[in-house]
C-alpha cells in the first residue's frame, strides 16, 4: 500500500458503508485533528476529486471513488453552561448514538428521540437527522465548516436553511465544505417529546431523558434492521410532500392513509405505507429487499451493486406512482 502525504491508496471502503456496497476508494485520510485536516485540503491537486465520508450510513456509494476520501475523525466533545442550558461542542467523527446516550447520562435534554440513530456528529446537519417528533434543527446552535482551501467558518441555523431531511449542505454548499464542528443547545430542565406513537406508553410519569431514550431505542429495535445485522441506510425514500388537494382525492380513496399536515398547508404521507400497500412490504430482489417491518427500508443480503439497487428503487418508486400517482425520492445521497 502506498502513500501520499500519509494517505492510503485504494482502500476497500465496503464495510465503511452501512449498505455494504462493493467500494473501493483511490485515496483515503483520516484526519485527526483540524491542522491535519487542512493540510489533507491543501494537499488535493486541482485534478482529485474530495469525498466526505462520516459513519457512512446514507450514502450510496460507487465501485470506485477516484479523488480523496476524507473520513474528518475529529473526536473531542466538551459541554459549556449557559445557565439552564448547556453548549455542547462536538467533533465531526463523535459517533451520534454514543454522543446522545453519554449527554441523556448527564440528565441533558434536546436529543434524546434521536438515539439510535447510526453515523457520525458530522454528518448530521447534511439530512437534518429526526424521529420521533424531533430534527437536528431544533438543537443546533452553531456548524463550524472547513472550505476546501483550509479556511474555517462558522454557520448559524438560520444559515444552514435547514428543511425536512435538507439543508443547505445539500444544495448551495454541497461539495464546498467540510463540517468540522457542531455546538447544540441543550437543556438541562425536563421537556419530554413524547407524543409520537406510542413513545408516552412505554415511559412511566415524569421520566428521566436516559429513560426516553430507552424507549426510542426500543421502538427503533422493534422496526428497523440493525445495519450490524441486515445491511441498509434506514429509510430509503423520504416521506412525499403532496399538495391539500392531492392530499384530500387520495384520502377519499384510502381514508387510512396516514398523513401530515406541514405548516405550508401541504400534507406529509407515510411513504412506508404506500410502499406497503402495494404489497412491497418483505419483497426479496436477488441480493436486495423491501425490510419485513418496516417497508421504508431497503435491505442489502450481499453480493449487490448500487446500480442493482437504484433498478430496484426505481421499481418500487414505479410502482407507488402507478397505484398512488406520487413520486417517491430517495433520501440516501447518492454520491
Ligand atoms: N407504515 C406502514 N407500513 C410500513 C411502514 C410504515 O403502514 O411498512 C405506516 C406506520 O404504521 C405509520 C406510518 O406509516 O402509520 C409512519 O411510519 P413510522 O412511524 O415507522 O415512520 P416513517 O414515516 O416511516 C420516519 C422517518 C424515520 C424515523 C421515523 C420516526 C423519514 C424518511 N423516515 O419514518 O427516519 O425514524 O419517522 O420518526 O422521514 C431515517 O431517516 O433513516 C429514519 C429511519
Amino acid at each position: 500500500m502506498k502513500s501520499r502525504y500519509g494517505w492510503r491508496q485504494n482502500v476497500d471502503l465496503t464495510n465503511d458503508n452501512t449498505l455494504r456496497l462493493p467500494v473501493n476508494a483511490q485515496w483515503f485520510s483520516a484526519p485527526t485533528t483540524l491542522p491535519a485536516l487542512r493540510r489533507c485540503v491543501r494537499d488535493v491537486h486541482a485534478k482529485d476529486t474530495i469525498y466526505v465520508l462520516g459513519g457512512g450510513s446514507n450514502v450510496l456509494l460507487p465501485e470506485q471513488l477516484d479523488g480523496l476520501v476524507i473520513h474528518p475523525a475529529l473526536n473531542q466533545w466538551w459541554l459549556e453552561a449557559q445557565g439552564d442550558e448547556v453548549l455542547v461542542h462536538v467533533g465531526a467523527g463523535v459517533n451520534w448514538h454514543t454522543l446522545v446516550m453519554a449527554l441523556v447520562d448527564k440528565a441533558l435534554w434536546g436529543i434524546e428521540n434521536l438515539a439510535l440513530i447510526p453515523g457520525d456528529c458530522g454528518a448530521a446537519p447534511v439530512q437534518n437527522i429526526g424521529a420521533y417528533g424531533v430534527e437536528l434543527a431544533d438543537v443546533l446552535h452553531a456548524v463550524q465548516v472547513m472550505y476546501l482551501d483550509g479556511s474555517i467558518d462558522w454557520l448559524t441555523n438560520d444559515d444552514c436553511a435547514f428543511g425536512y431531511r435538507d439543508s443547505i449542505f445539500k444544495n448551495a454548499l454541497q461539495g464546498q465544505v467540510i463540517i468540522t464542528r457542531l455546538i447544540l443547545r441543550l437543556k438541562r430542565h425536563a421537556e419530554p417529546i413524547l407524543d409520537y406513537g406510542d413513545l408516552s406508553k412505554r415511559v412511566g410519569d415524569n421520566p428521566s431523558s436516559a429513560e426516553v431514550a430507552h424507549a426510542v431505542c426500543q421502538v427503533r429495535q422493534e422496526k428497523l434492521p440493525a445495519p450490524a445485522e441486515l445491511a441498509n441506510a434506514g429509510s430509503f425514500f423520504k416521506n412525499p410532500l403532496v399538495s391539500a388537494k392531492q392530499a384530500e382525492v387520495l384520502l377519499s380513496s384510502y381514508p387510512t392513509l396516514p398523513h401530515f399536515a406541514q405548516p405550508d398547508g401541504k400534507f406529509k404521507l407515510a411513504a412506508g405505507w404506500l410502499i406497503d400497500q402495494c404489497g412491497l412490504k418483505g419483497a426479496r430482489f436477488g441480493a436486495f429487499g423491501v425490510h419485513e417491518r418496516q417497508a421504508l427500508v431497503l435491505v442489502h443480503f450481499g453480493g449487490g451493486d448500487r446500480a442493482t439497487l437504484l433498478d430496484v428503487a426505481d421499481h418500487v418508486a414505479a410502482t407507488v406512482k402507478a397505484r398512488f400517482g406520487v413520486m417517491l425520492e430517495i433520501e440516501p445521497r447518492i454520491l
